[in-house]
């Protein structure tokens, strides 16, 4: 508990261009749950190197998610928004999970075993150790809910058994984290491959909308998705096509699958598509403008980044210095 409210801590990568998807599946999530907890909402830097990155780029997308989280509506003088980078304790309580943590465990990682695919020429430790640092960062702040996507879910049952099995050894030290997952829009589509999740390192820039998309590239790959031949308006798993387009038409319109199956009863397709567009342009347009407004506050953006890496920083250390006092490594000399 901090100010007598429950804990909230979550996270992006700063890698690639973000997607609905992430604005669906998490962004939207921290939004209506912001008043209720004392929240960190972190640009997750250090989990990006994973992957090789240009630094500059890296630095720039960095900055741009930290924007877009406050031109998203998250007030950075009540939530904590911070580079992940800024706080070392991070990588100090990875290291100490790291050993409360299987290779067996981390072996049966999916998003591991994709990456590792994907990047064959670079699987290194990190990529493998990766879910510790996302554990790190979760308990490090002892959050009570996390609100992730269904991709992330894995990395979260993981983060539980680390803090329960070392909990078993030291005593109540650290929270337990619940998932929180949205009812629509946990797990956004590609367009062009509805049975792939929608991804940033998809190869084909149809199958997502980027959160920068002009509204033109929005309404056409709305327009352009992939549905089916039925050429009737149906929620269910058997039109993977037209369930995505129905999910993403609720999450941005706050229609339940059921309503939105009557509103587009004995309507074809195209109208649908058209809806679902609209719908998506009225959430991403506001946010843009944000974006770009802010991006041009360079001074206040950088007093949000030094104020809240201070904040950060302050619980973080209270956490560590309580967890590297339970594995028994020796006190401060003051
Ligand atoms: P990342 O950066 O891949 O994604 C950020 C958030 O977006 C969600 N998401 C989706 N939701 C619905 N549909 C999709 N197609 C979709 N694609 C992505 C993800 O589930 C996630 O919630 N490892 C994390 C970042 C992280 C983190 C953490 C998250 C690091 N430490 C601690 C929570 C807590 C990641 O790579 O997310």
């Amino acid at each position: 508990m901090i100010n007598d409210k429950k804990v909230l801590f979550s996270g992006m990568q700063a890698t690639g261009n973000l997607t609905l998807g992430n604005y669906l599946g998490a962004l939207k999530n921290w939004l209506t749950l912001s008043d209720e907890y004392e929240c960190f909402y972190s640009v997750v830097d250090m989990h990006s190197i994973t992957v090789r990155q240009d630094p500059a780029t890296l630095r720039k997308r960095a900055r741009a998610l930290l924007t877009l989280y406050i031109a998203a509506g998250l007030d950075p003088r009540k939530n904590c928004i911070y580079y992940q980078s800024h706080v070392s304790g991070h990588a100090e309580l990875s290291w100490i999970l790291s050993c409360f943590t299987y290779m067996g465990e981390l072996n049966r990682m999916t998003q591991f075993k994709d990456k590792a695919a994907k990047h064959a020429d670079n699987i290194n430790a990190g990529l493998f150790t990766y879910p510790v640092l996302m554990a790190a960062d979760i308990l490090l702040y002892q959050a009570d809910v996390v609100p992730v996507g269904i991709d992330q879910m894995q990395h979260l049952e993981l983060t539980r058994d680390i803090a329960i099995r070392f909990n078993n050894v030291y005593g109540d030290v650290f929270t337990i984290p619940e998932a929180y997952v949205g009812k629509v829009g946990a797990k956004i589509m590609s367009l062009q491959d509805p049975v792939k999740k929608m991804s940033k390192s998809d190869e084909n820039p149809n199958g997502s909308i980027y959160l920068m998309d002009d509204p033109d590239t929005i309404m056409r790959k709305c327009k352009r998705a992939v549905t089916d031949s039925e050429s009737c308006v149906a929620y269910r798993d058997e039109q993977p096509g037209l369930k995505n387009l129905i999910n993403i038409y609720c999450a941005c319109t706050e229609k339940t699958p059921d309503e939105a199956v009557k509103e587009f009863e004995g309507r074809g397709y195209g109208e649908l598509k058209a809806a679902v567009g609209e719908s998506v342009v009225s959430i991403l347009k506001p946010l843009q403008d944000e974006v770009k407004r802010l991006e041009k506050d360079k001074a206040y953006i950088d007093s949000i980044i030094k104020e809240n890496a201070q904040k950060a920083g302050y619980y973080a250390a209270k956490t560590l210095r309580k967890v590297q006092r339970k594995v028994g490594f020796p006190d401060r000399i003051r």
